[in-house]
């Protein structure tokens, strides 16, 4: 049992769901009951927050989740929440719920959020990284990427038994609006001739050079691993340039998202349940404006404002990986 001042715990996912956010919300409830806790999921994130949508937890209310995909606590993408006066709104409504302090479970947005919510009202907060995308500062890895990237490579190895039967190139389009994380992962994981990552520019003249390179030495097939960027229709303008710059065929096929559901994988249900575990006990250790990490195989707690922003510096040395394998 707990000596902090903490008695009561809310939970909310926010922005893109991800596999295995249902498992982080199983081991944040069955840890804060096991601690003598109330625990309070709040539905649709802090969409769901600002009209008070709260449900009281309790283990049963976590039984039978943590091999289904999506979340049972519902998520939302709140652009309302970037005012501070919306923010001043959901502490009261927090304070009139007695909720002690908050679990948010999300991507960059939402610890955006999270930050500001603590900064301004002081209430303990501790982030827990839910994305497919695999982006954050400060943890090595996101709940979800794992799965959602198993999810992309079997669909490419699909896609490539017909390429390889009617000689085709594909244009696989994955998720990614601003992260190059699984465009990357896959690319590698499935031998494609080439990726298009979102913060590059299009180089529809090297797509081409790497697809004839590779018909050049007897490929019979030709897959491109495109990050689907900001601007919708990439893989479409691609398609568009290799027929008329290059006379070169190529189908689009755009995974979208089923890549966001699905059974989370062993290592999305672990990382998920170590990290609510530990969320749980650093809150009741006092921490308050933390974000769980994933550090060399570790699960930690990191300043939530280190935990803010994009990550970036691991992709070089996979940019390299992935052009040495592809020639
Ligand atoms: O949650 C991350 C992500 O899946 C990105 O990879 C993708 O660009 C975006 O969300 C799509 O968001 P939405 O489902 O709101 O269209």
């Amino acid at each position: 049992m707990t000596k902090s001042k903490i008695k009561t715990i809310g939970v909310l996912c926010s922005g893109g769901d991800s596999p295995g956010m249902n498992c982080a919300i199983r081991s944040i409830v069955r840890t804060g009951i096991g601690e003598g806790l109330n625990v309070y999921g709040i539905m649709k994130g802090y969409s769901g927050l600002l009209e008070g949508n709260f449900i009281e937890m309790n283990a049963s209310s976590v039984g039978n989740i943590i091999q289904h995909g999506g979340t049972i606590l519902q998520t939302s993408r709140c652009p309302e929440f970037h005012d501070p006066e919306i923010r001043k709104e959901a502490f009261h409504i927090l304070k009139r719920k007695s909720i002690d302090a908050l679990i948010v479970i999300g991507g960059n947005g939402s610890y955006a959020g999270a930050y500001d919510l603590h900064q301004e009202h002081g209430i303990p907060i501790v982030g827990l990284p839910g994305t497919i995308d695999n982006d954050i500062n400060g943890t090595d890895y996101t709940i979800g990427f794992d799965t959602a990237v198993q999810t992309a490579v079997e669909a490419v190895d699909k896609i490539r038994d017909t390429a390889h039967s009617h000689a085709r190139t594909f244009i696989v389009e994955v998720m990614g609006r601003k992260s190059p994380a699984i465009a990357l992962h896959v690319g590698v994981c499935t031998g494609a001739e080439n990726i298009v990552l979102p913060s590059e520019d299009l180089q529809t003249n090297q797509i081409a050079t790497d697809i004839k390179r590779g018909i050049k030495r007897g490929k019979s097939s030709s897959i491109i691993i495109c990050a689907e960027g900001e601007v919708p229709g990439l893989s479409y303008r691609i398609q568009e340039e290799l027929k008329t710059e290059h006379q070169i065929d190529a189908h689009v096929c755009i995974l979208g998202h089923i890549q966001r559901g699905g059974n989370p994988s062993a290592i999305d249900r672990f990382v998920a349940s170590r990290m609510g575990y530990v969320a749980v006990k650093s809150l009741l250790r006092g921490k308050t404006d933390k974000a769980c990490a994933y550090v060399k195989g570790e699960v930690v707690t990191v300043p939530l404002k280190e935990s803010l922003g994009k990550k970036d510096k691991y992709l070089p040395q996979f940019i390299d990986l992935a052009r040495a394998l592809s020639i």
